[in-house]
């Protein structure tokens, strides 16, 4: 294909243009180039609807349209629809209803919103959601997106809007019998949008500023499309880097020739196995040390699944450097693979990883890395004492992130000739420590520059770009930017670990006296989080019903399928999907309602958790105790929410062909890594009393940003307003783990309280001596002043000048760190109503309800969209999403068109409500939110399947097959 220039007319955000460009430049490609970086890549196939601009009106992917597409149209980008810089009623509504997570999608959303008000100023739900269905968003489950839509519509009608709204109510004693606001019943099946329902115990005190529905610190800019993401930056002289992966499961590299691609112009490196020094390391960013084996380099002669790496390329243009990966001769000698956990341990199974020099594999000839045990009690004994013994084997998918924002990374040398490497990360602390020795610099010579995150998940968790990039500016002397292509995404990153799990139950007196759970884990072909996720999968697996006899045997296995790490609900999700359907089925069996069964078992508070010490993740643990728990309250509001029983029973022996069911599952994660995860914080006062409050803590779209100023703000009396929220840089914020391991609102949060604390405590000490007054401890803060018991006062900004400029000059300013060898579990009970056609298979999703208990909750409206967000993706899990290989290990479903994440049209009505405790080591008593949310979905929706038409399922997703399967078994 030739590409030719041409001269194309067009206007471009009202201003008309003349250009002149290769025919065949992409739209998407022309527009970042002029510096329009709201429009963003996600896919580049005309899946993601990222790219989505508005072509005479009409909302297009502008990724498959190339510019002479335009010629004499209109094209608006969403910079241009901002009068004078005036925030439009459509991202005025997103800010509003907190409809911006981690903002990546939400320009196109604002422009195809727009498209559908400008035809129909007001839409109903289903043209809403219809709208909105070719613009995907992996954050919110679109609750609140639907919601600022019918905002946004009744703004520009000119109609008074409420905008946030929360429903607060006080938490009776009992919680049994409770008048729910009425909305909250679903009784006609509506699917309105509701608001959170937050219910406060008597005795826990409300706060000014926690517990608000503050705006996010950072949603004007998100909503106006500003600069904020990593690619959204121009590097002169930049390189583009492109990753060439392995067609095959398994191969040795007999020989590499690289002269082809090195001789094309405009081509500046080509590295290989042979240009990088071999240094050992694991790709998961976890706290040091990191758990061995540390099976990977940066490019080796081996090949393990197909989508490892072979070779990278650093050229002029994208074009070129994917040119040159055509270039590069790879001749491969192929190896016989094995794509299955439990083939894969089986005598004269193909050995993975065969090299010498990786240590600490369990038994590398059976592609076992890790053997876990731990076991409390007897369990033979309990065993053979039980009244009952049931036994169940299940199996759960390999889900992938999905996130929208690709993993993308772009590197430089600075003028200290440090490197630079600005990255979609997780945890950029982790990272500058990792990849140090691939790219032999030491630490003091690595800034890692995290921007805004395009949504993680825990897939951003891993160090996957951050060294490659790394190398090609090493080599090069130039900036060079990497990005995964969408297919690189499903095949060179991580994924969910799939998971064989079987357990045993022994019960005793109509109580769980003995469970068991033998768990074989695929974490594909390397271990990274290997030992971590199952350690998880089997602490949690077994604490929710903390049997005084239990145990747990896990083997971690190396498959030749693209690597497993990292994912929210991180171990967890899997076996609590596995024990909730268990229980269900026991309760059946014994004839005992599977409610009160359930609770006559759960985990209560004061009850020591019996393995938390010996599973730990990734090491021992410390010993916990449930301290609070709002599960019992979560449960019984749950119920009545849903009309559980009334429904449950006439469910029953339904003969049509399209029969409903309603589900239960309760869930139980964790607050943080005890005793590893540490974070700290800074807060400086600035002239104007405003504060600097800089976190090493990543905002990846959970609203972290937002919730530790609210934080802040509660400490020292002042607005969030006030406060100028930056993370992360490793140059100028400390440390931090990251964002994982629902870890940042406890531990985070823990050290943004103490640091405000430590301010406080310098102002009140500063306004003390301006005011005469002896004793600093007797000022109190409050609306931007320190006033004295005898009414005299300063203002924060007299203080903030005073301290600066006059007398005794000082810099207000603290750092603190938190960690805790606690990790106070968040409860949840998570309800679904389903319809499953008897004929087709297939399982449609009503309704799902998650009742949470997280402690305080620091902002409803965030955290309501963190468990709205959880429970899309935990559907998904349970529904559709699955990755597919071939016998060659080769990625069937590698697109987002295929893999298909639920779109708006395809959601079911979510509805939250929080039950508040309070929690004695959590800041303000929070515990997590962001993973408890994902785990409850796939039991409650498989036990609302057997409600409706008697079956179990117990491998997912349910697909249509499956469940047609089971019903039609002879
Ligand atoms: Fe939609 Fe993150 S807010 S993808």
């Amino acid at each position: 294909m030739t590409d030719k220039s041409a001269v194309i007319d067009f206007v471009l955000n009202g201003e008309k243009r003349s250009i002149s460009v290769p025919e065949h430049t992409t739209l998407l490609d022309y527009l970042r180039d002029q510096s329009l970086y709201s429009v963003k890549n996600g896919c580049r196939e005309g899946d993601c609807g990222m790219c989505t601009i508005l072509l005479d009106g009409s909302p297009v992917r502008s990724c498959l349209l190339s510019v002479s597409d335009v010629a004499d149209k209109e094209v608006l980008t969403l910079e241009g629809l901002n009068e004078n810089g005036k925030i439009h009623p459509i991202q005025k509504a997103f800010v509003d209803s907190g409809a911006i997570q981690c903002g990546f999608c939400t320009p196109a959303q604002i422009l195809t919103v727009k498209a559908l008000l400008d035809r129909n100023p007001d839409p109903d739900e289903d043209e809403i959601r219809t709208a909105l269905s070719g613009v995907m968003c992996r954050c919110t489950g679109h609750v609140k997106i639907i919601d600022a839509v019918k905002i946004a519509a009744a703004l520009i009608r000119g109609e008074n809007v409420e905008s946030i709204n929360i429903i607060e109510k006080e938490l009776p004693d009992t919680s049994k019998k409770i008048e729910l606001p009425e909305a909250y019943y679903r009784k006609n099946g509506e699917t309105q949008t509701l608001p959170p329902l937050v219910y406060t115990p008597k005795a826990m005190q409300l706060l000014k500023t926690v517990g608000k529905p503050e705006l996010k610190v950072d949603g004007n800019k998100l909503a106006k499309g500003k600069p904020a993401f990593t690619d959204d930056v121009y590097m002169k002289d930049m390189l583009y880097g492109e990753l060439l992966t392995s067609p095959h499961a398994h191969a040795r590299i007999k020989n590499i020739d690289t002269s082809k691609a090195l001789a094309l112009d405009g081509v500046h490196a080509v590295m290989t196995y042979k240009d990088v020094p071999r240094v050992k390391y694991a790709t998961g960013g976890q706290s040091y040390p990191q758990p061995i084996p540390h099976d990977q380099v940066s490019l080796d002669d081996k090949v393990r699944h197909v989508g490892d790496r072979v070779a990278i390329v650093a050229a002029e243009t994208r074009k070129i450097a994917q040119k040159a990966l055509k270039l590069i001769n790879v001749e491969y000698e192929v190896l016989p693979a094995v794509l299955d956990a439990e083939e894969a341990m089986q005598e004269g199974a193909p050995v993975i990883h065969d090299e010498e020099d990786t240590e600490g594999i369990f038994d590398a000839k059976h592609n076992i890395i890790y053997h876990i045990e731990a076991e409390v009690g007897d369990l033979e004994k309990a065993f053979n004492n039980a009244d009952h013994v049931f036994t169940g084997e299940y199996r759960t998918p390999k889900q992938h992130h999905a996130q929208m924002e690709p993993h993308v990374c772009i590197t430089y040398w600075d003028e200290d000739e440090r490197l630079v490497v600005r990255s979609s990360t997780q945890v950029p602390f982790h990272a500058r420590r990792i990849i140090a020795p691939l790219i032999g610099l030491p630490v003091k010579q690595i800034r890692v520059i995290k921007p805004r995150i395009g949504g993680g998940f825990g897939g951003k968790q891993e160090v996957l770009l951050e060294d490659l990039c790394s190398h090609l500016t090493i080599e090069t002397g130039r900036p060079v930017r990497m990005e995964f292509s969408r297919r690189q995404e499903f095949i060179s990153t991580r994924s969910r670990h799939p998971h064989v799990i079987r357990y045993k139950v022994g019960i005793k007196d109509k109580k769980v006296d003995a469970i068991e759970l033998k768990l074989i884990g695929d974490t594909g072909a390397y271990a990274t989080h290997g030992l971590t996720v199952q350690m998880v999968g089997g602490f949690k697996g077994l604490s929710l019903y903390n049997a005084p006899n239990s145990r747990f045997d896990c083997d971690v296995v190396y498959t030749n399928t693209p690597v497993s790490g990292a994912y929210r609900g991180y171990g967890t999700m899997q076996e609590t999907f596995a024990i909730e359907v268990l229980l269900e089925e026991i309760a059946e069996q014994l004839g005992v309602d599977v409610v009160e069964f359930k609770r006559a078992n759960w985990l209560k508070v004061g009850e020591p958790m019996l393995l938390s010490s010996q599973l730990g993740e990734g090491r021992e643990g410390f010993e916990q105790t449930m301290e609070t728990s709002g599960l019992d309250d979560c449960v019984n509001i749950g119920l009545q929410a849903m009309d559980y029983y009334k429904k449950r029973e006439a469910f029953k022996n339904q003969k049509d062909v399209v029969r409903k069911g309603i589900g239960m599952g309760v869930v139980m994660h964790g607050s943080g890594i005890a005793g590893l995860d540490m974070a700290a914080a800074t807060l400086k006062m600035n002239d104007d009393a405003s504060f600097n409050l800089l976190v090493g803590a990543t905002d990846i779209g959970t609203g972290s940003d937002t919730i530790l100023a609210q934080m802040a703000a509660e400490v020292l009396g002042i607005p969030v307003e006030d406060f100028i929220v930056y993370s992360s840089d490793t140059d100028f914020t400390p440390f931090d783990k990251g964002a994982y391991a629902s870890s940042t609102t406890y531990i985070s949060g823990g050290a943004v309280k103490k640091a405000a604390e430590k301010i406080a405590d310098q102002i009140r000490e500063h306004a003390a001596m301006m005011l005469d007054i002896k004793d600093s401890n007797s000022l109190i803060l409050g609306d931007r002043r320190v006033t004295a018991p005898d009414g005299s006062s300063v203002t924060f900004t007299d203080v903030a000048l005073n301290s600066l400029h006059n007398k005794d000059q000082h810099q207000i300013m603290a750092t603190a760190s938190h960690m805790s060898y606690k990790s106070p579990p968040p409860t949840a009970a998570q309800f679904a109503e389903v319809e499953v056609d008897t004929e087709t298979g297939e399982v449609r999703v009503t309704r799902l309800l998650m009742v949470v208990d997280c402690g305080r909750v620091i902002n409803p409206i965030t955290a309501a969209g963190q468990v709205e967000g959880g429970m899309a993706q935990g559907l998904g899990f349970v529904h559709n999403e699955e990755t597919v290989y071939d016998k060659k290990g080769m990625m069937a479903n590698a697109r987002l068109a295929a893999y298909h994440p639920y779109k708006p049209n395809e959601m079911p009505p979510m509805d939250v409500i929080f039950v508040q405790t309070d929690d004695p080591s959590g800041p303000f008593g929070a515990k997590s939110i962001a993973e408890i949310s994902i785990d409850g979905v796939a039991p409650a929706v498989v036990n609302a399947v057997h409600n409706a038409a008697g079956i179990w399922l117990r491998d997912l997703p349910v697909t249509p097959e499956k469940v047609w399967r089971m019903l039609h078994r002879s």
